[in-house]
């Protein structure tokens, strides 16, 4: 006989349907041999299986086991593979039936004294069960991540005893209940920031927009401090964007408790990261910082720092909203839509308009310094600003300043506009519907001819430029694009006057 239990495989964020056929030999040596592309940590179950029965008093067949991972062309990474192999072994021995098993989707990690350890990807496998009509089984603190994917029966065992007693009707299990995760609280506040009112407002509009935005300025002048409060004038992720965003996290072993997100991801990679920390990827296949950014910011801080090739890797995704990485039999592609927020210094030293304070190579040394982003990241980055130093006295003054609250409901505002007239930001709209939000009048038009002559903008870069008018046109709710919102956005292009 052969028992099968059904499971799942990751690509990307999608669970692909695995059936784990599991059947005992009449004959051979006790063994268990697992195959259908596993990969190490799949190979690695046998060991926690045999433990698991010892330590649950039950002796595994003298024979050889078999199980097959079907379909057989698709890699199985991962350590959920554990409770499905011991679900079918002991659906084998008959201490559990085909019909107690057959409604249910099965994933769990075993410990060696059969407890049922957290593992990734448990919202993408309870969704692909909805789907399918089915249950899951997964360990009990995945339960509460698992009751978001929708309406379906949980069975969230603290081990697997609990579980086999379940089935007995000796110890009913619970169905667990989704949990939400608070709201970040409101985090610092643009009100402390003293002074810097441009740069404030250029992230007003970066936040009502989506927009990607590069502050320039020397060290100690703020724009750690801006990027940081960036969340706080975001509004929180519509239901769509926090489950798919909660499905990356999960996927990355990264889901606090299993509770849902709703506040939009800031995450700030340092410098040194490795290109497959950043963009995904690596020996176990895993969403990078900028999937992990997904719907939210990645704040990439001293930018030229980083390196030229991890920074190259950042064009497509800029472009498209999602990562594909090539693997050695397979792609997978995760969703990357991240609004890029990044800060450097003029010059190495970071002084270059200080001469009291400059190394003695400036300026040169800020045209090798800045010769470090290439051409087409600078083109995709909409608002370029200069932060520069807030004098000393302006920061000892109490702040008067606007607060985060104030600013969120303006951009809360612009983007209901954006939401009703296109369904997409500004940031993302292209072609022919950019050109049918538009509404330039005949000022703003004669503008932009006398610009296109004066300046040498690339497609992208003209693009750019008339999605950021378009978006400073909504936050004053002006239906057209005029004259003086084209001179702003111009205005946050400066590199293309250097
Ligand atoms: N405009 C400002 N208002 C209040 N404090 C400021 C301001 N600019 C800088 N600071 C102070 O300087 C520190 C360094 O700022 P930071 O944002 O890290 O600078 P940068 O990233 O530009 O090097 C902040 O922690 C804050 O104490
Ligand atoms: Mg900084």
């Amino acid at each position: 006989m052969v028992s099968r239990v059904k499971t799942v495989a990751f690509s990307g964020i999608e669970a692909l349907g695995v059936d784990v056929q599991v059947q005992v030999l009449p004959t051979g040596k006790q063994e268990i041999v697992i195959v259908g592309l596993p990969d190490k940590t799949v190979g690695e179950s046998r060991e926690r299986i045999r433990a698991c029965f010892h330590a649950i008093g039950l002796s595994l067949p003298y024979t050889r086991i078999s199980v097959n991972l079907a379909p057989a062309d698709v890699t199985k990474e991962g350590t959920h593979y554990d409770l499905p192999i011991t679900l079918g072994i002991l659906m084998e021995i008959g201490v559990l039936k085909e019909l107690e098993l057959s409604p249910y989707l099965v994933i769990g990690e075993l410990g060696l004294d059969g407890t049922l350890a957290p593992i990734s990807g448990v919202l993408p496998a309870a969704i692909h069960a909805v789907e399918h009509g089915l249950g899951i089984i997964c360990p009990e603190v995945c339960g509460p991540e698992a009751a978001w994917g929708g309406d379906l029966q949980i069975l969230a065992p603290f081990n697997i005893v609990h579980l086999m007693n379940h089935f007995k009707g000796k110890q009913i299990l619970t169905q667990p209940k989704p949990i939400l995760s608070e709201m970040r609280p409101t985090g610092p506040n643009l009100k402390d920031i003293k002074g810097q009112e441009s740069a404030k407002r250029v992230l007003e509009i970066a936040a009502a927009g989506g927009h990607n935005m590069l502050m320039i300025g020397p060290p100690g002048s703020g724009k750690s401090m801006l990027a940081s409060r960036l969340p706080g004038i975001l509004p929180p992720l519509e239901p769509r964007e926090a489950l798919e965003v909660t499905m990356i996290h999960s996927i990355a072993g990264k889901l606090p408790d299993g509770k849902l997100i709703r506040s939009r991801p800031f995450r700030d990679p340092h410098h040194s990261s490795s290109l497959p920390s950043l963009v995904g990827g690596g020996v176990k296949s895993q969403p990078g910082e900028i999937s992990l950014a997904h719907q939210g910011v990645l704040f990439l801080d001293e930018l030229p720092e980083f390196k030229r090739s991890t920074l190259e890797s950042l064009r497509q995704p800029l472009e498209s909203g999602k990562v594909t990485i090539a693997r050695a039999n397979s792609h997978v592609t995760y969703p990357s839509r991240f609004q890029l927020i990044a800060a450097m210094n003029p010059c190495k030293c970071g002084y270059l308009d200080d001469t009291a304070r400059s190394c003695g190579r400036a300026p040169k040394c800020s045209v090798d310094y800045q010769g470090r982003i290439s051409g087409p990241i600078f083109d995709r980055i909409d608002l370029h600003i200069e932060v520069p130093e807030v004098c000393i006295s302006k920061i000892n003054e109490p702040g008067n300043g606007e607060s985060s609250e104030v600013i969120a409901q303006r951009v809360r505002a612009a983007r209901a506009i954006q939401n009703e007239r296109a369904g997409v930001l500004n940031s993302l709209s292209d072609g022919e519907a950019l050109d049918e939000i538009l509404h330039l009048n005949q000022d703003a038009k004669d503008l932009l001819g006398n610009v296109i002559k004066k300046i040498k903008f690339s497609a992208r870069g003209y693009t750019r430029l008339l999605r950021v008018s378009r978006t400073i046109a909504d936050l004053e709710q002006s239906d057209s694009i005029t004259k003086a919102h084209i001179s702003e956005a111009i205005s946050y292009r400066r590199l293309y006057f250097k």
